[in-house]
């Protein structure tokens, strides 16, 4: 393959989350949060019910993340603040000033070794103290946010200029309050995920105009929201059934929370019309859809500096048509996802490896959200037990997925300004606990020490970033 320029001030990066990486659970004054609760309770939700008590011990260990970071030579790194280390209530009312410091520490050392930090404010871990009040179901949590995020701006937004507000508020809303298969775990088919999700729209919207009124002047930043989603293909590309229900699974994915905030505030005419439809024949008065006001409308359009994509894999799709039980998202959709058993499979049983379906992504990207520009903010391979530190399969995959993003760029004209591979760290993969490894660097979870060594896939991604080139 000859190599493979990247555009001039590419972003090569790698993320984590803090739930995943930090560890230090009740360190130091950190309240507790909705996975600190939901790995506690046990009861075989999480692979062998471990928790991200110790997870990578970024918290005390972080100087060693440094140096994976240093050793990679990436320009960007995205991590995410604990909300309940810094606010242990979740709310302004008391600063853990030892959370503070933390960020400060790692956030200064990021930047003097020349390392740009996109910071994410929430993944997944809802302090545990907004859970007991409603969390997501509750406008109060809207608000609360919103301060937690001017919080965040004050503290740390004179070194800090790329902000995400939320990661995957779809995984959030489906997994989290629809099936309730992870945190918190109550899940509420037919609703939980719409009402979750439409407040987490309203708070990502009020975090973003609280920066642009208040601190993009003087800052000088930029603010977007992580949004997760697959390609989807239809299984029979001659088959009109199959081309309308590949398009649904997209609009109840991606567009779901983009159209909202990429072009006019509210939600896809389809998700709208198939809710209320199917709401009506349940003998509903009100679709399980919520409406935005006109007045919300406005406030959530237009709320992103950039556009975060966090991308894993490609689906076939097919109509699917659920006649028993009650409401669920899934027959609201009525789009069954196919894995062809072609795709080879990446450690994990849901993860298809389809490179092509990025750059496909992207494209569909580019032309439906107004040509944004755009990060990759999350893209990976897994390996599961026993990882082998020459992964040389896995850095295939990178090569290829890298490749199809420089197409993408060259070809297709998206602006894609840069990549963030999941993930730094083998890390505490949420349901799966630490028997899926994403990490470029392996963990030693045995050893009190937690040794990081660069897996074969670290070494290449090191040299690509250094060359600004895939060779
Ligand atoms: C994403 C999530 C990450 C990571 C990744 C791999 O949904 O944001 O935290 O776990 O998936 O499964």
């Amino acid at each position: 393959m000859a190599s493979l320029k990247f555009p001039e001030s590419f972003a090569w990066g790698a993320s984590t989350a803090a739930y995943q990486i930090e560890g230090g659970w009740d360190a130091d004054g950190k309240g507790l949060n909705l996975w600190d609760t939901f790995t506690h309770q046990g009861g075989d939700r999480v692979f062998k019910n471990q928790t991200g008590d110790v997870a990578c011990g970024s918290y005390t260990l972080w100087e060693e993340d440094l140096k994976c970071i240093k050793q990679l030579g990436l320009t960007h790194y995205r991590f995410s603040l604990s909300w309940s280390r810094l606010l242990p209530d979740g709310t302004t009312g008391f600063i853990n000033q030892k959370g503070v410091d933390y960020y400060n520490k790692l956030i200064n050392e990021l930047l003097a070794i020349n390392v740009t930090p996109l910071v994410t404010l929430y993944h997944f871990d809802l302090p545990q103290a907004l859970e007991d009040q409603g969390g997501w179901y509750s406008g109060k949590t809207i608000e609360v946010f919103e301060q937690y995020a001017k919080f965040c701006y004050s503290t740390f937004g004179d070194r800090v200029k790329m902000w995400i507000t939320i990661n995957e508020p779809h995984i959030m809303a489906k997994l989290g309050y629809e099936k309730g298969i992870i945190a918190p775990g109550n899940g509420e088919p037919g609703f939980g995920g719409y009402r979750s999700a439409h407040n987490m729209i309203k708070a990502h919207a009020k975090a973003w105009h609280a920066y642009n009124n208040f601190f993009k002047e003087k800052q000088k930043g930029a603010v977007s929201i992580a949004l997760d989603s697959d390609w989807a293909e239809p299984l029979d590309p001659n088959s009109m059934d199959d081309k309308e229900a590949c398009e649904r699974y997209l609009k109840f994915r991606l567009n779901w929370f983009a159209e909202p905030i990429y072009i006019d505030g509210d939600y896809p005419a389809v998700m709208k019309s198939e809710i209320s439809r199917k709401s009506k024949e349940e003998g509903l008065m009100t679709s399980r859809l919520s409406e935005f006001t006109d007045e919300e409308k406005k406030m959530v359009k237009g709320t992103a500096d950039f556009f975060c994509l966090n991308y894993y894999t490609t689906r076939k799709i097919k109509p699917l048509h659920i006649k028993q039980g009650g409401p669920s998202f899934d027959s609201d959709m009525g789009a069954e996802q196919i894995k062809d058993p072609e795709w080879p499979e990446a450690g994990v049983e849901w993860l298809a490896v389809v490179p092509w379906g990025l750059r496909k992504l992207l494209a569909y990207i580019k032309d439906t959200f107004g040509d944004p520009d755009i990060y990759i903010t999350e893209n990976g391979f897994a390996q599961s037990e026993p990882p082998v530190l020459q992964d040389t399969h896995r850095w295939g995959y990178f090569q290829e997925t890298l490749a199809e993003v420089w197409k993408a760029i060259t070809q297709d004209g998206v602006k894609v300004k840069g990549y963030f591979a999941w993930s730094l760290l083998d890390n505490f993969e949420w349901i799966s606990g630490f028997s899926v490894r994403f990490g470029l660097f392996h963990v030693d979870h045995n050893q009190p020490n937690l040794p990081r060594t660069p897996y074969f896939s670290a070494i290449e991604y090191a040299k690509i970033v250094k060359g600004n080139e895939l060779i």
